[in-house]
């Protein structure tokens, strides 16, 4: 029987050390990638994405040139569209969970400094899955058969 792991986000987020690497924590389809942000990022777009964000913790700013910011709390998702110039401010540390297609780079038409391969990301995908609890069937529970 294989098995079943279930994973915590929050500590998927734990595990973050440095900022603005981001972290890909499950693949489902496309991919789900995970990133621990602070600061200021860099202008830039993604041709043939849209990006969702999904804030975890703290607030982010997503400052758009064309029209008025989106300002994120706690609980709070956005979709950046395919093609629109953008860029994330934290004033503080903020946990964003970004789901995006595995050809998205995250700082888009833009080669930087912090620009982190998509080999980078998977690396720790392909060593032994970690979960972070192991799920188990209750004894008392009627067994599958
Ligand atoms: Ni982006």
């Amino acid at each position: 029987m294989p098995p079943t792991s279930v994973s915590n986000l929050d500590q998927e987020f734990e595990r973050l050390a440095a900022f603005w690497s981001p972290r890909v924590v499950a693949m489902a389809n496309g991919q789900y990638v995970i990133a621990k942000v602070k600061g200021e990022f860099v202008w830039h777009r993604h041709a043939e994405e849209d990006e969702f964000f999904l804030l975890r913790k703290g607030t982010l700013r997503i400052r758009y040139r064309d029209r008025p910011d989106a300002v994120l709390a706690e609980g709070d998702f956005h979709v950046v569209p395919r093609g629109v110039e953008h860029m994330t401010v934290a004033p503080e540390e903020c946990w964003v969970v970004l789901v995006e297609p595995a050809s998205t780079k995250h700082t888009g038409d833009r080669e930087h400094a912090i620009t982190t391969s998509i080999e980078q990301q998977l690396a720790h995908l392909r060593a032994p899955p970690q979960p972070t609890r192991q799920q188990e069937t209750p004894a008392q529970w009627p067994s599958k058969s």
